[in-house]
């Protein structure tokens, strides 16, 4: 049996990716973390097992030992330090001689040097997809858009931590980047998930593995809830002026975020920017969508109505 480690499984997209590949039999599940398991008795198999990234040679022992073949790295890249995390992990997978396949933690949109002005963050994925094009490991970069997850929160089922994206749903306020119209692909959490476990079989691997749950724009989003709810929500339109120079306008948040004001701008400001640069509409090439059309993932709408209709399918 395969052995499939995640790095970072107990995290946002972590977590989600370790309860899918629990729910298939075909390859064993190995949680890489920082930290002993805290969990008295696990309710599955999943093996979880600490690390230490900064000792690569204990690390390569410790891929070896659990003879594991591809590793999904999940790690929050947020800092230099979680880059260097991810980069140890490289090399100790390079090094053993029994992993051959890595997914680098990207699960966004299509990261490219030309967009580092714009957010300068991106250089820890292009390191790390570096790393791996010069390395002998079979690699892919999955980019699923925008997690739908979002506007469903606090219903959907979900182990992203809370935020709000343009509209708060809840207090029917909308601080909506640009015009409304720029095409953004969402893919719930878990429809990702079903992807990649799919992709693990692939024998080839392209450079970037593209999911699309749906396409839509904030206009089309805000007309759903609109309906769904009854009324017109307030809603800011932050100009493309306006954004260029960080004059922008948060919706809401979550009581539970833990973040200062000025942080919450900041990460308004680089979203927006984003949004209005159209990264968010992925191409529509390498999709895995068409290379397992048996997996019908959720659009917006059943999401939106699942969520806020009283409907409770994806309901926690
Ligand atoms: N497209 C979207 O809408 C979207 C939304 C959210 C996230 N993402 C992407 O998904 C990926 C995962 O994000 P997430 O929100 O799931 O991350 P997260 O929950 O913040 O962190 C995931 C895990 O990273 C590990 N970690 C933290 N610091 C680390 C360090 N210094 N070294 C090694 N591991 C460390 C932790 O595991 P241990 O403590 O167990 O080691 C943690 O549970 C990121 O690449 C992120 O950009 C995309």
């Amino acid at each position: 049996m395969t052995t499939v480690a995640v790095a970072g499984g107990t995290g946002g997209v972590g977590k989600t990716l370790v309860e899918t590949l629990e729910q298939q039999s075909k390859f064993r599940v190995v949680v890489l973390s920082r930290n002993k398991q805290t969990k008295e008795k696990p309710a599955t198999d999943t093996s979880y097992v600490q690390i230490d990234y900064n000792d690569i040679p204990a690390l390569t022992r410790q891929l070896e030992l659990y003879k594991i073949h591809t590793i999904i790295s999940a790690i929050g890249l947020i800092s230099e330090e979680t880059s260097n995390s991810q980069m140890n992990l490289i090399e100790a997978a390079e090094n053993s001689k029994v992993t051959e396949r890595f997914i680098p933690s990207e699960y966004s949109f299509i990261q490219t040097a030309d967009l580092l002005p714009i957010d300068p963050s991106i250089q820890f994925w292009l390191d790390a997809a570096n790393r791996l094009k010069g390395s002998s490991l079979k690699y892919t970069r999955v980019i699923p858009g925008f997690f739908m997850d979002y506007w469903g929160m606090p219903h959907v089922k979900t182990n992203l931590q809370p935020y709000r994206f343009g509209i708060d749903i809840s207090s029917r306020i909308a601080a909506i980047p640009g015009d409304g119209n720029d095409v953004i692909c969402m893919t719930y959490t878990y429809d990702m998930a079903q992807y990649m476990i799919k992709a693990l079989d692939l024998d080839e691997w392209p450079e970037f593995s593209v999911v699309v749950g749906d396409q839509i724009t904030y206009n089309q989003i805000l007309a759903i809830v609109e309906n769904i709810l009854g009324g017109k929500f307030q809603v800011t339109y932050d100009s493309v002026d306006q954004i260029a120079v960080g004059n922008v306008t948060n919706p809401p948040m979550p009581s539970d975020v833990d973040y200062s004001q000025e942080e919450i701008t900041e990460v308004t400001a680089l979203v927006s920017r984003l949004t209005v640069n159209g990264v968010f509409e992925l191409p529509k090439e390498n999709r895995l969508n068409d290379k397992f059309p048996d997996i019908q993932p959720i659009t917006m709408k059943k999401l939106l109505e699942d969520s806020w209709g009283g409907a409770n399918i994806h309901l926690k």
